[in-house]
């Protein structure tokens, strides 16, 4: 089962992943985890090239394109393989990103960017989808910024209500696979919400 969790800004993404692996383990199942952009050593690499700061303004189809060659590496090399072993596998963000960063956030156009998916994934996609949904003026007010902002943190609120807007209506599209978690609530009532999700469609991989 291949199971992707999405969210902006401030969503608690971190804290959520590190519960959705603590649930898996709890039920008898070791999940693989892993994130994009990033996941292998070269598609880590892209991954430094993707976040880091220059004068040079990257190209929205650079940009696009660096993701989708990270994701290829990341698929082929440890996604795929994984679970063909039967593993259970947990990326902390998948292709649903690109729609909605790229897509929506930058303007790509979505018939290109699903065309491009297709060449580089075919009909691979989630299982199943947790989006972490949460205000933009709440999220940005909760993110802790330990470090200095990447490329993408260092965007306008704007470009962040762009991206919100771009996974509600690909989880209104696809609500079978994406599931919405209110992520405004406190750390305890996400966890249940998560739980509560993962119980309903994870129940045939747990031990
Ligand atoms: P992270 O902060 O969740 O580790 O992700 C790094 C940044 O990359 C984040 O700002 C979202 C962005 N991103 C995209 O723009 N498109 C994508 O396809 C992926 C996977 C991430």
């Amino acid at each position: 089962m291949f199971i992707t969790l999405e969210g902006s800004e401030g969503s608690g993404k971190t804290t959520s992943m590190n519960y959705i692996e603590s649930w898996f383990n709890d039920n008898g199942v070791t999940p693989i985890v892993t994130r994009e952009p990033g996941g292998t050593p070269l598609a880590e690499e892209i991954r430094e090239t993707l976040l880091a700061t220059r004068d040079e303004k990257m190209a929205p189809d650079t940009e696009l394109l660096l993701m989708y060659a990270s994701r290829v590496q990341h698929c082929q090399s440890l996604i795929i393989p994984k679970l063909n072993e039967g593993h259970v596998v947990i990326s902390d963000r998948f292709n649903d990103a690109s729609f909605a960063y790229q897509g929506t956030g930058r303007g790509l156009s979505v018939e290109r960017l699903t065309e491009l998916d297709q060449w580089c994934l075919g009909d691979f996609k989630p299982d199943l989808t947790l989006f972490l949904d949460i205000s933009v003026e709440l999220g940005l007010s909760r993110a802790s910024r330990r470090s200095a902002p990447d490329r993408f943190e260092q965007e306008a609120i704007s470009f962040f209500e762009k991206i919100r807007q771009g996974y509600l209506d690909r989880a209104a599209a696809e609500p079978e696979r994406i599931k919405i978690i209110d992520a405004s609530g406190s750390i305890e009532e996400v966890q249940q919400n998560i739980a509560f999700v993962l119980e309903k469609h994870c129940s045939s991989v747990i031990k």
